[in-house]
């Protein structure tokens, strides 16, 4: 199966997304093509990530100067002190900003991998491998990279993009079912912001994409990041346009730092209640037509995607969740911001609410 490719062109990086099975069996000569002549590569390696996948690596490279650092990647870890540890190996290794750092993992590796090649000489050369459904639709596209602190997610950061994603889809293949579903919320995310047909693609085919079936997998990660290019591309740096990418978040970070970041709910299904949500906000607010709302509503049902917030909370959560809505990096007022829904392919942004009308329609959508 021939690679799909995307070119994205921001104004800080030329760059191409490939899409795929079995790529980085010629990873060496991929990166040859797609990068500026380099000596040495550090690779940071999401521990998670099965050796396999690393032996095809180290193969290609055959003996170039290549050196692998493995790290134990999660929320927790997610932090400056990694990132430290990833320069440290740049500067002991004495590596120039000529050379490359390239990440193998799911969104943490990227975000974090990202932000240490930001930091490093002002930047060197970085590219992003994701391995996870998520990473491959979302994270890896538009430069976002960056870690979290005990004030919040991913409060530190940079936009930095990188010089080439290479999505080998064969990655997903070792990666649990709950992560694929985690992906599969941002592509429905994608599509509900973006394009009614690539929705319409979702409805009938999620099961194929949920089983990892070819073409149907490649086509949506290709419409996914489409979606998100387009977006990045009009609006790089977050002024105002690309801030529809967080349709359904500003809900969905509240949920997961209220747990306390526990495994009981993760990104990804936290994201799947937050965009639950903001539909119910928008078609509650008039907003959201009833029939686009049973649709989508629909396509929830069909897929078995979580969707009961009434799961993991109930009332007495409701001030901790207005807390952390509150802390959002887009609310410029005391007011909070949603991202919401006027039909399938036209969200809305800077609509700011406040507090207590907030407080009372979680009141409503919660039961005890
Ligand atoms: N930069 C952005 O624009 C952006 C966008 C969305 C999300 N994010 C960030 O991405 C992160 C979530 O990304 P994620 O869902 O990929 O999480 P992740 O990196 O934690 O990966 C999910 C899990 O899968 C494991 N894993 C990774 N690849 C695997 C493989 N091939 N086989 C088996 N297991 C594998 C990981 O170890 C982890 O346990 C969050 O920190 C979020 O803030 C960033």
């Amino acid at each position: 199966m021939k690679p799909k490719k995307l070119i994205i062109k921001t104004v800080s990086q030329k760059y191409s997304i490939l899409i795929g099975p079995n790529l980085i069996v010629n990873i060496s000569k991929i990166m040859k093509k797609n990068l500026n002549n380099f000596e040495k590569c550090l690779f940071i390696v999401d521990k998670k990530v099965p050796k396999k996948f690393i032996f095809l690596i180290k193969k290609s490279f055959q003996n170039k100067n290549i050196f692998f650092e493995y790290l134990t990647m999660n929320e927790k870890n997610k932090n400056l002190q990694t990132v430290n540890k990833i320069l440290k190996i740049l500067l002991i290794k004495n590596f120039s900003r000529k050379d490359c750092l390239i990440t193998i993992g799911g969104g943490i590796t990227g975000d974090v991998g990202g932000f240490a090649a930001s930091l490093f000489k002002r930047g060197l050369q970085f590219v992003n491998i994701p391995t996870t459904l998520l990473s491959q639709v979302d994270s890896s596209v538009g430069g976002k990279t960056g870690v979290n602190t005990k004030y919040g997610k991913n409060l530190i950061g940079s936009f930095y993009q990188p010089n080439l994603v290479i999505s080998d889809t064969n990655f997903l293949k070792t990666l649990p079912y709950r992560e694929i579903i985690c992906g599969y919320a941002e592509i429905l995310k994608h599509a509900l912001i973006a394009n009614k047909k690539f929705f319409k693609y979702l409805d009938k085919n999620f099961l194929r994409i949920l089983k990892l079936h070819s073409p149907f997998l490649e086509n949506a990660i290709y419409e996914s990041c489409k979606i998100k290019k387009d977006v990045v591309q009009k609006d790089e740096k977050e002024q105002d346009f690309r801030k529809i990418l967080n349709f359904g978040h500003t809900f969905a970070h509240a949920f997961e730092a209220t747990l306390g970041y526990s495994k009981k709910l993760n990104h990804g299904e936290a994201v799947l209640l937050g965009v639950y949500i903001a539909l119910s906000f928008s078609n509650k607010n008039k907003i959201l037509k009833r029939n686009e709302y049973s649709l989508i509503l629909n396509h929830f049902k069909k897929s078995s995607l979580p969707s009961n917030i009434n799961k993991f909370f109930s009332k007495k959560n409701i001030n901790k969740i207005l807390s952390f809505m509150q802390k959002d990096k887009k609310n410029i007022s005391k007011k909070i911001n949603l991202i919401l829904l006027k039909k399938i392919g036209y969200p809305i942004i800077n609509n700011s609410y406040k507090i207590n009308y907030i407080k009372s329609f979680l009141k409503k959508e919660l039961n005890n």
